[in-house]
């Protein structure tokens, strides 16, 4: 039976024996070792933490069980939340769960058609906002104070607790810290999440420390300009984000790290996307991808070495995104069903 991530590292969580083991098998997600990118590049040991494997498709469920969790002890009865897509469908999937309302705030267009086909089927209540996400954010903070409700964005810290559980499964399944991981950044809590789960394990146990590589989209890059994003504008809507929450722990995760936040152009991502897809067998959204293209960068560059470990965090599964995947592509046409006419189709 799968066990989640609260009953596996509840010793490691601000989780009592009184809070409720709320799970729906999140975590636990292969960590997949690249077969052909690497080799191509010239990485021995290049891996990829999938974490599209996670039951509502992003690595959002590890933060949500804890935040969820917390939320019933607390008599919430409403999980609350702005979001680019990914951070809703969960949220929707953990409130269905638990019997609780899930109310999302999207912005308008803004949103994968997997990610809202989830709210819809999960049965939460979906806001549409004409403005980015990070005026949907703002928004949705100002209710956050309300009796019964429970916001569920990054800003609780029950989600970076949980999903820190992500950096704790990636160096017992290397067997050490990777020498290097790379991550997309749009609110900016994963890289803060991964960086406080790597520092406790060395502290708790004496593994070394990852450096940390973050991507944004070149349009949506307000951590790499050093200033906010009015108008952030990327093909990669989940990381479409101008004016990060966790802006201050993604600089200092960089900083200690010795790491960078980069950029990296839509082109890019979706030349790295397709990669993935067509070279690993791995299908992932292009917010994912992200990360991949700045690997795949920095490796043309010859600024990685070879004989290292590194990982790069798939964040959300490719299904998430269909329009994505078939960019540029068609179906093809149906045929006569006779070997004459499959014959002819495949030349
Ligand atoms: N990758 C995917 C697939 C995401 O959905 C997100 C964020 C990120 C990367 C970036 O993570 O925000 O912690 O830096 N999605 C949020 C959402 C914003 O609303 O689903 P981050």
């Amino acid at each position: 039976m799968a066990v989640g991530i609260i009953e596996r590292y509840a010793a490691y969580l601000p989780v009592t024996p009184a809070t409720p083991r709320i799970t729906l098998g999140e975590g636990s997600t292969p960590l997949v070792r690249s077969s052909r990118i690497g080799p191509a590049i010239g990485l021995d040991q290049l891996y990829f933490k999938y974490e599209g494997l996670n039951p509502s498709g992003s690595f959002k469920d590890r933060g949500m069980a804890v935040a969820a969790a917390r939320a019933i002890e607390a008599g919430a009865q409403t999980l609350l939340c702005a979001s680019t897509g990914n951070t809703s469908a969960s949220a929707s999937a953990y409130a269905a769960r638990c019997g609780l309302r899930a109310v999302v705030v999207v912005p308008a267009g803004g949103v994968a058609a997997g990610k809202l086909a989830q709210a819809l089927a999960y049965g939460a209540i979906i806001v549409t906002v004409k403005g980015s996400f990070d005026r949907a954010l703002t928004l949705v903070r100002k209710l956050a104070d309300e009796p019964g409700v429970a916001l569920v964005n990054s800003v609780n810290p029950y989600r970076i607790e949980g999903q820190k559980t992500a950096a704790f499964e990636v160096v017992e399944q290397l067997g050490r810290a990777p020498a290097r991981l790379f991550i997309p950044v749009g609110n900016a809590g994963n890289i803060t999440a991964y960086w406080r789960g790597f520092c406790e394990l060395a502290s708790r146990s004496g593994a070394s420390l990852p450096t940390l590589h973050g991507a944004q989209a070149q349009g949506a890059a307000p951590l790499v300009r050093g200033r906010p994003v009015l108008r952030p504008q990327t093909l990669a809507s989940a990381i479409r984000i101008g004016n990060p929450a966790s802006w201050s722990s993604a600089i200092a995760a960089r900083d200690e790290s010795g790491g960078t936040i980069e950029a990296v152009g839509d082109d890019e991502i979706m030349a790295a996307h397709r990669r993935l897809a067509r070279e690993e067998g791995l299908l992932v959204e292009p917010a994912s991808a992200a990360a991949v293209a700045l690997l795949l960068k920095k490796a043309n560059a010859g600024s990685l070495d070879g004989t290292e470990p590194i990982v790069c965090v798939l964040t959300g599964h490719g299904l998430k995104d269909p329009q994505a995947l078939t960019r540029g592509l068609r179906v093809p046409r149906a045929i006569e069903p006779t070997l004459v006419a499959l014959r002819r189709v495949l030349g």
